[in-house]
This record gives structure tokens, C-alpha cells and sequence, in this order.
């Protein structure tokens, strides 16, 4: 048939945008509990306290981010109705930040205009501390609420999130004029369990938990998505509640059950199918699941990525399982050849057992009876180490190791 025309005639989806992640959902469902929590936790803002400051984590695609994107804009909007009030939210995704120093950083440049940012390297990390302060005691606002999204990225490097919930105490800003809140998001847990024993005080005025939806939670969710997105009638009556049982049981994860639903879709339309079949929700499981392994690498951060180079590498001389000791050694190396900064092995190791709980590497405990003391092997997970190597490959940070 060669070339086709390209046709705006679509018999299955009216507005397939519905189903993406990026897509802000009329309201948020099944989440009322944590939403009394989370808004009970700022109460203290709108009254014109000092806020307390919120640490919010859950796994992926639990509806985090989107709780905070529309708690924010509630905030934005009521304070406006007290002259006693001037709320101001600053928001940063903290993916591909890997130091405290970085986010620092952008935190500053969210103050400045284009012409007057600062570079991501060359200042003394106290300098540009020095800048944030500057600009909370400058801003006009009553309070500044900082959300740093995706905070995991930062690793053991923590420093931020002690000195930003503490920048009202230690003299930085002085609270009269501007009350700093800070909200921390994450879904990773080893993150949590490591924060330090100072950042935990401060950082966790309050520890709110989004767990994984179940798959009658994620049955509504996806309802409510559907209805807008799908020409009526198209879905077979299963369709939804088994994209929903199928995610419910493997994550919990909106994200995944939307992603399986809209795939069912495509494969449908692609077909020249006027109906979206359970068939087709089946087909498009392994597909989804494979594309959001390679997703979640892609999206990495570059320490994490060397830290992978370096099983990589061991893999391809045969010499898995290996040591941390042994990884971080060509993690060095590879660091070294394409000028990132060489992190300590305690970060590699931190690396190595986030690696681990994402189901990247399998980690075996060994024993060298009472005197040898034990010692952790690494090795691969469940993925193959071609995918890993593609997804090296591609990262434009790492190209020059290949
Ligand atoms: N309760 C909900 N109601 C409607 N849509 C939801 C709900 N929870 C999640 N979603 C949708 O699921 C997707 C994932 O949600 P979100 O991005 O908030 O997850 P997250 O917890 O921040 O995940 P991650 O940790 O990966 O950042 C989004 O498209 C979001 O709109
Ligand atoms: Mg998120």
C-alpha cells in the first residue's frame, strides 16, 4: 500500500492527550484522606504562621506531584481573600540534580532573569547559598514555599534540605519579614530511610504517605480520564477494569494504568479496530512494561548512570558479581574520562542499593565466616544488559565512554 495519507479521522480516541501524564485531571479522586493531611499540614500558612515543613513521599505514579500542582493553586488562590497574606510557591523538579549544590543553584536562577543566572558550576557552594538568602530577604512575600519534586535525585548529598527548612532559624532570613516552608517529594524509599538524622528533624515537620491505589481506586481514575478521551462506546466493558486489576496488581501506579489503557487504544486504532478490546489490553501490557523499564533509565541521574557503566563494564569482561570496591574503581575511570564529578565510594555505594530497589541490580550478601566479615555482590536484575548498554549509549553525558 506504500505511503498513506495522514487523516485527522480517528474512530477510537476523541482526545488522546486525556490519557497523558502530563495532563491535569478535573479533580483529584481517591485521594481525600491524603489531601485533609496534606492540607491540614499548610493550615498554619494561611493563618499567616510559620509553616511546617512537609516531607511527601509514596511510590510512582501514586498522584504525589499532581496533589501538590493543585493543593498549591487552592493556596494561591484562598490566600488572596487576607491582606495579611502573600504566599509565594517555588517549584523545581530536582530530576538530574545531583547534589545539593545544583539545586541550590536553580533555586537561585527561579529568582533571577534570563540575562543574570548563574552557571551550574564555579562558585563556592557558600556563595551561592549566600545568593539564595539574598533573595528571600529581598522577595515582598509574607512566605515562600519551596516544592522540590523528585528530591531523591540529590543522593546522600542533603545539605539543602537541612539548611533551606532551617533558614528561618539559623539567621538567613529573618521570619518577621519572610516565612520559608519547604515541601520534599519522593518516591524513592531508601532516600527516606537515609536521610540524615538532621535533615529528618527538620526536613519532617510532617511525613505524609501516598500509598499505591488499589485497583478499584485506579477502576475510577481511569473512568474519569476515559469518558473524555474515548469516542463513546468504543471500550469493551472489561477494558478498564482489567487495565485497572492488571496495574493494581503489579504497581498500584495511575501512571502505568493510564499509560496500559491509552496503549490498548493505539493498538486498536493502529488496526483500523472500531472497538478496544480486553484482547488488546493484554497485547499492550508487555509493551508498556518494556517502554517504562527503558523510561526509568532514560531518566536517571548521571551518577547513577556511571554507577551502571561500571556494572557495564564487569559484565562484559565476565567478572559479575562484583564488589562495590571493584565498581567503583571503573566507576572512577569512567567519571574521570568524561569530567564528572568523582563522587565517594559511600555514594556510589547509596547508588548501588537505590539501583538495586528500582530491580536494575541484584545485590548477594556474602560471608566469609567469623573472621573475613561479609561483603555485598553485585550483579545485574531481571533487564538486559543490551538495554542498559543502548540507554548508555544514548545519553548524550555519556556518549565519549563508548
Ligand atoms: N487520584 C488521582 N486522580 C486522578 N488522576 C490521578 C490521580 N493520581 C494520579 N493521577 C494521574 O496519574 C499520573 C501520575 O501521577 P503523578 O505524576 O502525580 O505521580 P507521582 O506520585 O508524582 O509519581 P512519581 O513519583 O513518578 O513522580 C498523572 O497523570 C496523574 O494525573
Ligand atoms: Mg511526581
Amino acid at each position: 500500500m506504500g505511503l498513506e495519507r495522514f487523516t485527522a479521522e480517528d474512530p477510537i480516541f476523541v482526545d488522546e492527550d486525556v490519557l497523558r501524564d502530563s495532563h491535569r485531571p478535573e479533580g483529584l479522586i481517591e485521594r481525600d484522606q491524603e489531601l485533609t493531611e496534606y492540607q491540614s499540614s499548610l493550615k498554619p500558612v494561611i493563618k499567616g504562621a510559620r509553616p511546617r515543613n512537609i516531607f511527601l513521599y509514596g511510590q510512582t505514579g501514586v498522584g504525589k506531584s499532581v496533589a501538590t500542582q493543585m493543593v498549591m493553586d487552592r493556596l494561591r488562590e484562598d490566600q488572596q481573600q487576607y491582606d495579611y497574606l502573600d504566599v509565594e510557591v517555588v517549584d523545581i523538579v530536582c530530576k538530574n540534580l545531583s547534589s545539593s549544590y545544583q539545586v541550590v543553584v536553580k533555586l537561585v536562577n527561579q529568582f533571577r532573569d534570563f540575562e543574570d543566572k548563574i552557571p551550574t558550576t564555579g562558585y563556592p557552594p557558600d556563595t551561592v547559598y549566600e545568593f539564595l538568602w539574598e533573595h528571600l530577604r529581598e522577595v515582598e512575600a509574607t512566605h515562600v514555599l519551596f516544592v522540590l519534586d523528585e528530591v531523591d535525585a540529590i543522593g546522600n548529598d542533603d545539605d539543602i534540605l537541612y539548611q533551606l527548612p532551617r533558614s528561618n532559624d539559623n539567621g538567613n532570613v529573618p521570619p518577621e519579614e519572610t516565612k520559608v516552608g519547604v515541601i520534599g517529594i519522593s518516591n524513592n524509599f531508601t532516600f527516606r530511610d537515609n536521610l540524615s538524622a538532621r535533615v529528618k528533624d527538620s526536613l519532617c515537620d510532617e511525613e505524609i504517605h501516598f500509598p499505591p491505589y488499589d485497583a478499584n481506586q485506579l477502576r475510577n481514575i481511569l473512568y474519569q480520564r476515559a469518558e473524555k478521551a474515548f469516542v463513546d462506546g468504543v471500550l469493551e466493558e472489561d477494558v478498564v477494569p482489567l487495565c485497572a486489576a492488571m496495574a493494581g496488581q503489579e504497581s498500584g501506579s495511575a501512571r502505568q494504568a493510564l499509560k496500559l489503557l491509552f496503549k490498548a487504544g493505539d493498538l486498536a486504532r493502529s488496526r483500523d479496530m472500531t472497538e478496544v478490546t480486553e484482547d488488546l489490553v493484554r497485547e499492550a501490557e508487555p509493551l508498556v512494561k518494556g517502554g517504562q523499564v527503558e523510561n526509568e533509565l532514560e531518566s536517571l541521574p548521571t551518577q547513577s548512570h556511571l554507577t551502571l557503566y561500571a556494572i557495564l563494564k564487569l559484565h562484559e569482561r565476565d567478572e559479575l558479581p562484583a564488589k562495590s570496591s571493584d565498581v567503583y574503581q571503573v566507576y572512577q575511570q569512567g567519571a574521570e574520562f568524561i569530567n564528572a564529578d568523582v563522587k565517594t565510594d559511600r555514594t556510589i555505594r547509596d547508588r548501588l542499593s537505590q539501583l538495586k530497589l528500582k530491580g536494575f541490580l541484584e545485590v548477594e550478601e556474602h560471608n566469609e565466616g567469623p573472621k573475613g566479615g561479609s561483603y555485598y555482590l553485585y550483579e545485574f536484575g531481571d533487564i538486559r544488559p543490551e538495554m542498559i548498554r543502548e540507554v548508555l549509549e544514548d545519553s548524550m553525558r555519556l556518549e565519549e565512554l563508548f
